[in-house]
């Protein structure tokens, strides 16, 4: 398959579904060789059947990220099938609980799978791309890296600190070769969103929200992430790229500064 990323192989985990798989399709079309990690094997098995049925190759790993002796052990196995070129550290999870309510165990978990477990496969990456000077990593971060938002005080630290080390990172491999920059989804409908938010709930937050006054979809962040992984962003380390309709611009205007402004 000829296309923008033909002869580079390209690691999304997280890949089963969401915004993952999208990223997948995305590179898939474009010629890349794709590995994919999830946690799920149904979701694997359906997501790499999909992309399979369109005649692109995929390896498909179950690995949970949070535990680092599987990703060295998948990172190894991906690395035998060719270099990896390109990693999209995507994998993650959410939940809702005010702050005061949050366990141990539920801060754990979101801590462990979204900045743990993006460090384990990161430096087990790195460390191969490192040694051949080569490589781009872009890290799934959120625009709630950059805001905060009422009940997610955990989810946000994590992303918050995904944007921390994607910049030492940057810092750190610059040297030898690799890019690494961070993408801030705003609000988009996904699986993982969908299961937390009723339809409702979505059509009043974009109504109360964002500027551009509708939700995100998986396609309007997956052209980012093959921007930031080409030649064209060859000069681009260390950034941070939100897309989120204008959310974290500014207060979005309601009726009454509407009418005051006679819009
Ligand atoms: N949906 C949004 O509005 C939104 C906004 C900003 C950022 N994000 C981020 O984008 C990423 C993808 O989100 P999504 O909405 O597509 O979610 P999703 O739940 O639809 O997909 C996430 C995928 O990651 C996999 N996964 C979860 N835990 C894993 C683990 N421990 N190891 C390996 N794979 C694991 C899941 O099985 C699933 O296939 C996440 O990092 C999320 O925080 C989402």
């Amino acid at each position: 398959m000829k296309g923008q990323f033909s002869g580079k192989h390209v690691l999304v985990t997280g890949g089963g579904r969401g915004i993952g798989f999208e990223i997948a399709r995305h590179f898939a079309q474009q010629g890349a060789r794709m590995t994919i990690f999830d946690n799920v094997e149904d979701l694997l098995n359906d997501a790499a059947g999909t992309l399979t049925a369109q005649d692109y190759e995929v390896h498909p790993y179950r690995v949970d990220v949070s535990r680092q002796p599987d990703v060295l052990e998948a990172v190894d196995a991906a690395e035998e099938i060719a270099p990896i070129d390109i990693l999209i550290n995507n994998a993650g999870i959410a939940s809702e609980t005010p702050f005061l309510q949050i366990a141990a165990a539920e801060w754990k978990k979101i801590i462990d799978v979204n900045l743990t477990g993006m460090f384990f496969v990161a430096q087990a990456v790195c460390k191969k791309m490192a040694a051949r000077n080569k490589g781009v990593v872009i890290n799934m971060s959120s625009k709630n890296g950059m805001a905060g938002e009422f009940g997610y005080a955990h989810y946000d630290a994590s992303k918050g600190g995904i944007i921390a080390l994607t910049r030492t990172m940057a810092l750190e491999l610059a040297h030898v070769g690799i890019r690494v920059n961070a993408v801030c989804p705003g609000y988009l409908v996904t699986p993982m969103s969908a299961e937390i938010d009723p339809p409702e709930f979505v059509e009043n937050f974009v109504d109360r929200y964002i500027p551009l006054n509708r939700y995100g979809k998986v396609e309007d962040v997956a052209p980012m992430f093959l921007f930031l992984a080409g030649d064209g962003a060859s000069f681009i380390t260390g950034q941070v790229f939100v897309i989120d309709g204008g959310q974290l611009a500014g207060q979005k205007a309601g009726a009454e500064l509407l009418a005051k402004m006679a819009i």
